[in-house]
Order: structure tokens, then C-alpha cells, then sequence
């Protein structure tokens, strides 16, 4: 039998240490390995497949999709890119779109934008504040835009233009503001790989509120946040207000690369040559991202998720009470962390694995679940039921 594992090891650059598990098939919540053992799965691709694993009306696009044209360049116009971008426009705040294929690239081309605003409408300020603790994305300018040294350290010297200011706190971002120099914002609604972090409820609404008072821009990123997973298609919509710039990515396209920029009117400043992308909504990612998101629409996906995801965070608050070390449950809708006053997540992930649960170990101390958003209370119960065993595995061996 071929050793999968062994060939990346010869092969591939060492980038992340890989759960040693190989993984061949998937299916709604559940994922195969190559010796046909079944898993469920509540990492989903890291927040990627909304709709699970092979979903028949994304599976069906694609097949389609396939036999008819797959990629054209932008030079021409296509129709599943037009499609997807009517049904993103007519179900957000925003007004125009421009699709690339990640969340990387999402955020870079949203910086570009704010700075082309900021030439054009703020005497040339090309400063974007972002916040300690966020991710977005791992191109050079979106390591510096990310408010984390530990991706910092070992590329230093970053580009110039972002200034990392205190999250979940107004003053901060306003003593990070300078006239003629700042041109945006950018935040995550909730910190997602920085701890699945939520603001204040009063956040967001300031900082929407100084934007329009000084002239910058708001950018949302979603990447994480959007397409249901917080239980409303955009997080925005929990917090009462409107970016001018908002990125999606991941759950888009239910694994088919793709990613994308909404922008208002007044913020979509780009001309002809001065962004693009190859590949950058190709009518093969479109008709997927086009399933995905009509799916999500049609059957009312977010409420789903949001009504799963208070039960799971209820059960895992009665977990809380059997585990002395979880010292927090946090989160909203499917996107929750689990936190322990120690640094047991690795051993926790590999009992979960070892029992049939894919779970992500957030940080040392912490886990997060990004279940697909189409599961019910019966997939948390049986999740719950392994973290049970695996968390009282896990007690046995640490000090009380
Ligand atoms: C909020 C946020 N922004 C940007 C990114 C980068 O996306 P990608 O890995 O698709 O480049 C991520 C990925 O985790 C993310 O969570």
C-alpha cells in the first residue's frame, strides 16, 4: 500500500504539521480516511464547507458547469460570474463585486481599493488600521495588515501601511487615526484564528461611527464571519451596521477556490488595468459559489446555523461545569472555541481523532468547531458525546 505520508514528507515543504490522518472521501459532516475509517467533521475545511462535504447541488453545478466552459479570461464576459455577482449584490449591503480565488487575496485587493480611495478622495492617505489579534491572510502586505507578531517575526522587513491598534477598543483606533495618512479600517467582525474573539456590542457601531465622522473607510472582512456561518449571511447584520468594503472567501465556494471584494458605490474606485486576476471568478468557481450561496438563501441556512449553534454552546457550558480546566465556551452561531486554563488543545485534537471527531486546536489552550452549517442538534450530540470521552482521557493524564 502506498505511505501517503511518507511521499509528502519527501515532497512537500514543511508549512504545517499535519494531523496524521489521510483523508480520501467526504459526505455531509463526514470524512474518510484510506483505511475507510469515518470521521466527523467539525473543522470543515477551516470554515469552508457550508453545506458539507460534496453537496449534491454544488456537485451537480460543477459536473455541469464543467462539460461547458471552465475558465475564460476576465477579457470576456461570462455568465455564472455575472449570476453569482446579482445574487451576492441583491443579498448584501454593497453594490459592485470583483472575485479572485482567496481570502488572502480578498483583503489585498480590498487594501488596494481603500488606497486607490484614499489617492483619489483623502489627499493621498494610504494607511489602513487593523487590529491586534486578527488574520488576513498570509500574501507579505496581509502579514503586516495581521495584527500578530508571531507571523511578523520571520519577515521582517514588512510592507509599510498597516498600524496594528488595539482591538475592541474605540480610542485605540481613533489615536491610530491621522488625517491625510489613514484611509480605512479593516476588522474582522469576530477574530477568528486570533481566538474566535467577539467586541463589545457597541464595537462595531463606534467604529462605523468615526469612519463616517473622518471620511475613512470601513472593510469587513468575512471571510470567516460571512456566508451564514454566524447565523445571518453577513455578520454585519448582527452589529446594525454597513461596511463600504467587505472580503468572502471560504465558505463561497464550498471548496472551489474563490474569493471575493464588495464594495459600495462610492468606495468601488478601480479603472480598467488597475486590478485583476487570472483565474479570479472563472466560471468553473462561480457556478459553485453561485450553488453554495443560492442553497444557503433558498433554505434559510444561517438561521439553522445560529439555532444549532446556541445548542451547541449551551451543551458546552454543561461541559464547562464537568471540566474544571475549560475556563470559557465562546462564539456564535458555528463558529465557537472551547478554552482550558492549560495547554491540553493538542492532546485534546488527537483524542477527539482517535474517537472519530476533526476538530481544530485554535491555540495551545483552545479548540475551535466550524461545523458545516447544515448539521442539527444530533451531529453536536454526538460530538459532544467523543469530546466527553476525550476530555475525561485527557483529565486522566493531566496534573489536578
Ligand atoms: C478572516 C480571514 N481573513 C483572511 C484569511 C485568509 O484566507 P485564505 O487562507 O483563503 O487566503 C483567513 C483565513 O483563515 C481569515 O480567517
Amino acid at each position: 500500500m502506498t505511505n501517503w505520508q511518507e511521499l509528502e514528507h519527501k515532497y512537500f515543504m514543511r508549512t504545517v504539521d499535519r494531523t496524521p490522518v489521510t483523508l480520501v472521501k467526504g459526505q455531509g459532516a463526514r470524512v474518510w480516511d484510506e483505511d475507510g475509517r469515518e470521521y466527523l467533521d467539525f473543522v470543515s475545511g477551516w470554515a469552508v464547507n457550508s453545506l458539507g462535504h460534496c453537496h449534491p447541488s454544488v456537485v451537480e453545478a460543477v459536473t455541469e458547469q464543467a462539460h461547458i466552459l471552465i475558465q475564460t479570461s476576465n477579457q470576456y464576459y461570462t455568465i455564472p460570474q455575472i449570476r453569482l455577482a446579482e445574487l451576492l449584490i441583491h443579498n448584501s449591503c454593497l453594490d459592485k463585486v470583483f472575485f479572485c480565488n482567496s481570502g488572502a487575496e480578498a483583503t489585498e485587493g480590498a487594501v488596494k481599493l481603500a488606497r486607490r480611495y484614499g489617492k483619489l478622495h483623502l489627499n493621498g492617505a494610504h494607511e489602513v488600521i487593523t487590529a491586534m489579534g486578527s488574520f488576513h491572510g498570509r500574501t507579505l502586505a496581509m502579514t503586516a495588515a495581521t495584527g500578530q507578531s508571531k507571523f511578523h517575526q520571520p519577515y521582517i522587513p514588512l510592507p509599510g501601511g498597516f498600524i496594528n491598534a488595539e482591538y475592541n477598543n474605540i480610542e485605540a483606533i481613533k489615536a491610530a487615526t491621522t488625517t491625510g495618512q489613514t484611509c480605512a479600517v479593516m476588522l474582522e467582525p469576530i477574530q477568528g484564528e486570533g481566538g474566535v474573539n467577539l467586541p463589545d456590542d457597541n464595537y462595531l457601531a463606534a467604529v462605523r461611527a468615526w469612519c463616517d465622522q473622518t471620511g475613512i473607510l470601513l472593510i469587513l472582512d468575512e471571510i470567516q464571519t460571512g456566508i451564514g456561518r454566524l447565523g445571518t449571511l453577513f455578520a454585519y447584520e448582527q452589529y446594525n451596521i454597513e461596511p463600504d468594503i467587505m472580503t468572502l472567501a471560504k465558505g463561497l465556494g464550498s471548496g472551489v477556490p474563490i474569493g471575493a471584494i464588495l464594495a459600495s458605490d462610492k468606495a468601488s474606485v478601480f479603472v480598467p488595468g488597475e486590478h485583476g486576476s487570472t483565474f479570479g471568478g472563472n466560471p468553473l468557481a462561480c457556478a459553485a459559489g453561485y450553488a453554495t450561496l443560492e442553497f444557503i438563501i433558498d433554505n434559510n441556512i444561517a438561521e439553522n446555523a445560529r439555532k444549532v449553534g446556541q445548542y451547541f454552546i449551551t451543551k458546552l457550558e454543561s461541559l464547562r461545569q464537568k471540566f474544571q480546566f475549560i475556563t470559557d465556551v465562546r462564539g456564535r452561531g458555528l463558529l465557537v472555541a472551547l478554552e482550558f486554563d492549560r495547554d491540553i488543545a493538542p492532546s485534546a485534537v488527537t483524542a477527539c481523532l482517535d474517537r472519530g471527531l476533526l476538530v481544530n486546536r485554535l491555540k495551545p489552550n483552545a479548540l475551535r468547531f466550524m461545523p458545516p452549517l447544515t448539521i442539527g442538534n444530533a451531529e453536536v450530540d454526538e460530538a459532544l458525546g467523543i469530546l466527553d470521552k476525550a476530555l475525561t482521557s485527557v483529565e486522566s493524564t493531566v496534573d489536578k
